[in-house]
């Protein structure tokens, strides 16, 4: 893991590989003005030439030829503080710890000032949180550059070890600081694993092999892992997801974990993310191109275990439980096909119209398995729809809910964790989209507002519980990065949002 602390020097005495100073549109922080002075103006002329405009997630790298004790120093835009807001200052910060990786530093130095945990405060709203979530941002961000995603190469490339330590300086006499620190680097690890699992090929990663993986991560940390293998799912009726499992060589799983953190007769709050290790689309098959892709449809399931992981580590004083359904969506002679009914856990009875609407299918298990395990609250996220990404492009997740307070939690949590979400409509004119002839409800609605009718679909299975859903269909993964400035390929998101959220009920 990284190692992050305090930086307690100055910027123009400190020996990094490198330095990052932070720049606005409307001026440089003092830190980047400690460097301009250092190398006689350069910044300000190279401004002043328009080299240099501090513009979002702009880097400037200047070497500084010996007049400063660290060889290279980075300029990052933050472009205008009233858009600063914890998702983007922690992208900006992802792209400076990716550039400086690729360029062999090992030691960063990142000086942010009280400019930008007023920024956040701005837009966050809570004065105790704006260090915290920019110490999170900006040192996660950082760590995350150390991703690279090429762990299939039979050639490796000598990269060396990436970025070993962070150090965030310019807040010195803030209390709190190195608390954050230490919770940064393991966000930072968290959101790693994630993005590693939602890239893993899908041979690479099946549902027997996603188990193990999660066994392994969990070994040693005092929580507890259960493995339900299809025998088990057979013996609990788990009929959605061992239809949706039928067409496949590769036998289900259930991946159940739990963090007793907080008080035994407590509110418990369960995440069940989606866990399809490959989802061709089954008898309704997928068109060819861009069906790679498919691998990521577990970075729901990914996420959930990835949080679980943190809060392990992190220890919040809340009851936590994680719930990962999880098969390969494949087309076969054994496979279901359209016009099947599959009995689920709960008993409730689902008409199958698309087999490519299966995601909806294995959460209705996972929440009634969460249900047993004591769930009063429960968050479900998956790469559920196409129709969200057109929706909302690679930048917010797409967030329904039951229960406006506790989308409010979980939407504080997202500032707070550097994810985006916007709130999506669930009113009950959208319900009869699901109405089926024959059983207690069709898999998929008409070809409208197709996002909201497989929320409605969920809401179903969660009842009376206080539920949210997040469709992650756009945000597990960005392959554009031509809507705005996101960081390419796998997120990991929302794994922050959940352990705040985690926190957010240690409070209750
Ligand atoms: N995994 C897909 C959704 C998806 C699409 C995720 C694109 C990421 C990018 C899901 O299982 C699916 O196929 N949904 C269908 C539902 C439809 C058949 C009602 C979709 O969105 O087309
Ligand atoms: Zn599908
Ligand atoms: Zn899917």
């Amino acid at each position: 893991m990284v190692q992050a602390s305090t930086q307690t020097r100055a910027v123009t005495d400190v020996d990094s590989d490198a330095v990052v100073v932070t720049a606005f549109e409307d001026g440089f922080s003092p830190a980047a003005q400690e460097v301009d002075r250092a190398l006689d103006g350069l910044l300000t002329e190279m401004r002043d030439g328009k080299e240099l405009s501090g513009k979002f997630a702009e880097r400037t790298v200047i070497h500084t030829l010996g007049r400063m004790p660290s060889k290279r120093v980075m300029v990052l835009g933050l472009g205008k503080p009233k858009q600063l807001d914890t998702y983007r200052l922690h992208n900006a910060f992802w792209f400076a710890g990716a550039a400086l990786r690729k360029q062999g530093a090992h030691s960063v130095s990142a000086y942010v000032d009280g400019a930008v945990v007023d920024a956040i405060h701005g837009r966050n709203g809570e004065s105790a949180a704006a260090l915290p979530d920019t110490v999170h941002a900006v040192a996660t961000g950082l760590a995350l550059g150390n991703y690279q995603g090429d762990s299939n190469k039979s050639e490796k490339k000598d990269n060396g070890p990436g970025i070993e330590s962070i150090a965030v300086g310019g807040l010195d006499g803030r209390p709190g600081v190195d608390e954050a620190l230490r919770q940064a680097v393991i966000l930072a690890e968290a959101t790693n694993t994630v993005r590693a699992w939602a890239a893993a090929p899908s041979n690479q990663l099946t549902p027997t092999l996603l188990a193990e993986a999660a066994q392994k991560l969990f070994a040693g940390t005092g929580l507890e892992v259960e493995v339900l293998d299809k025998a088990a799912l057979q013996r609990e009726k788990a009929g959605a997801l061992l239809g949706v499992a039928q067409g496949s060589d590769e036998p289900p799983v259930m991946i159940a974990v739990r963090w007793d953190g907080g008080a035994p007769d407590g509110p418990r709050l369960a995440l069940v993310g989606k866990g399809i290790t490959f989802d061709t689309g089954g008898i309704s098959i997928k068109p060819s191109a861009g069906m790679e892709t498919m691998k990521f449809d577990m970075g729901g399931g990914a996420a959930v275990l990835g949080a679980m992981w943190a809060i392990s580590q992190l220890k919040p004083k809340a009851n936590v439980i994680g719930v990962v359904p999880a098969t390969e969506n494949m087309p076969s002679g054994h496979a279901y096909k359209p016009g099947d009914v599959l009995t689920s856990m709960s008993g409730k009875t689902i008409e199958v119209l698309n087999t490519d609407a299966e995601g909806r299918i294995i959460l209705a298990d996972g929440i009634e398995w969460a249900k047993r395990m004591g769930a009063t609250h429960i968050v479900d996220v998956a790469t559920l729809t196409g129709a969200i990404v057109v929706a909302l492009g690679h930048v917010n997740t797409g967030m329904f809910t039951n229960d406006e307070d506790f989308a409010a939690m979980v939407a504080r949590a997202s500032r707070r964790g550097g994810d985006r979400v916007a709130p999506m409509p669930m009113h009950p004119e959208y319900d009869v989209a699901l109405t089926s002839e024959v059983a207690d409800m069709k898999n998929i609605g008409g070809r409208e507002a197709g996002s909201v009718s497989a929320a409605v679909f969920l809401r179903e299975f969660a009842g009376e519980l206080p539920w949210v859903h997040l469709d992650i269909a756009g945000t597990v993964w960005n392959d554009q990065g031509d809507l705005t400035v996101v960081p390419k390929g796998p997120s990991g998101t929302p794994v922050r949002t959940f352990v705040h959220l985690a926190f957010e009920f240690a409070k209750q």
